[in-house]
């Protein structure tokens, strides 16, 4: 890769988004976009162990995703099931430990099963990180966390005075990842949805128009090249 290793993001987080839409422009079911999209978690999985990007998070089910029809939402926990069986070797191989953040009881339980499972079997990998956002939304993990915060509260452990960033940081699901520097969105849509809200404050943020299903290891390279032109400047004069 053609970027000073020095400027390639220790974090990147992806909106894997549009599959929907490539199912669609070929006359298929939008399932066949999401299975598409599983080529594409490979490749980008990947692509980060190359270029040295050492934690990996991807928005792979929403808090939202719910109201999708039925059959959609079983389509994806089954691909997700077949995702991981077919995958966890390169895992063990790589040694990278895969985390979930998300409210993983809502999922089927047989998902929680395996994904309970596989996140142990490679829980002391340091060679990298794959963190899935499975049920995942923004605003709910803050309200857990504020929850498990009023709770410390209540007990007399914590005054609400001595509250911080540091506090809140302490209480998300996977407190000790550091914040995405780089967070790409696929499909060109310009928001957010619910994804990384406190984490992402000072990411530098990336959208390409290349559907998720046909993000592959050039359009990554082309996104850490953008990113190690940026000047991040965290509040501080240029
Ligand atoms: C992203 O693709 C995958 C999930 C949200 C699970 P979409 O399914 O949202 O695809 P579009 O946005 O409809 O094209
Ligand atoms: C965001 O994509 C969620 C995931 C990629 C898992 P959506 O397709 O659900 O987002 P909206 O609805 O367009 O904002
Ligand atoms: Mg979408």
């Amino acid at each position: 890769m053609n970027v000073d290793s020095k400027n390639v993001p220790q974090h990147i987080a992806v909106i894997m988004d549009g599959n929907g839409r490539w199912a669609k422009r070929q006359g298929l079911p939008r399932i066949k976009g999401h299975e598409a999209g599983a080529e594409s978690v490979r490749a980008i999985v990947r692509g980060c162990r190359e270029a040295g990007v050492k934690y990996l998070t991807l928005y792979a089910f929403s808090v939202e995703n719910w109201v999708r029809p039925k059959d959609e939402i079983s389509g994806l926990m089954s691909l997700l099931r077949t995702f991981l069986e077919n995958n966890e070797n390169e895992l063990h191989e790589n040694q990278i430990r895969l985390r979930i953040i998300g409210r993983i009881n809502d999922l089927p339980a047989l998902i929680q099963r395996g994904l309970k499972r596989a996140m142990k079997a490679t829980q002391q990998y340091t060679e990298g990180e794959l963190i899935l956002a499975l049920s995942y939304g923004g605003r709910a993990e803050l309200v857990d966390a504020m929850k498990a915060i009023a709770e410390q509260v209540k007990r007399g452990e914590l005054k609400p005075a001595q509250i911080t960033d540091e506090t809140i940081a302490a209480h998300l699901y996977a407190p000790d990842v550091p914040d995405p520097d780089l967070m790409i969105r696929t499909s060109g849509e310009m928001r957010l949805s619910n994804f990384l809200l406190w984490q992402l404050s000072y990411a530098e943020l990336y959208v390409t128009d290349v559907l998720w299903p046909d993000f592959r290891e050039e359009h990554l390279q082309a996104a850490i090249e953008a990113y190690s032109k940026r000047h991040r400047r965290f509040g501080d004069v240029g």
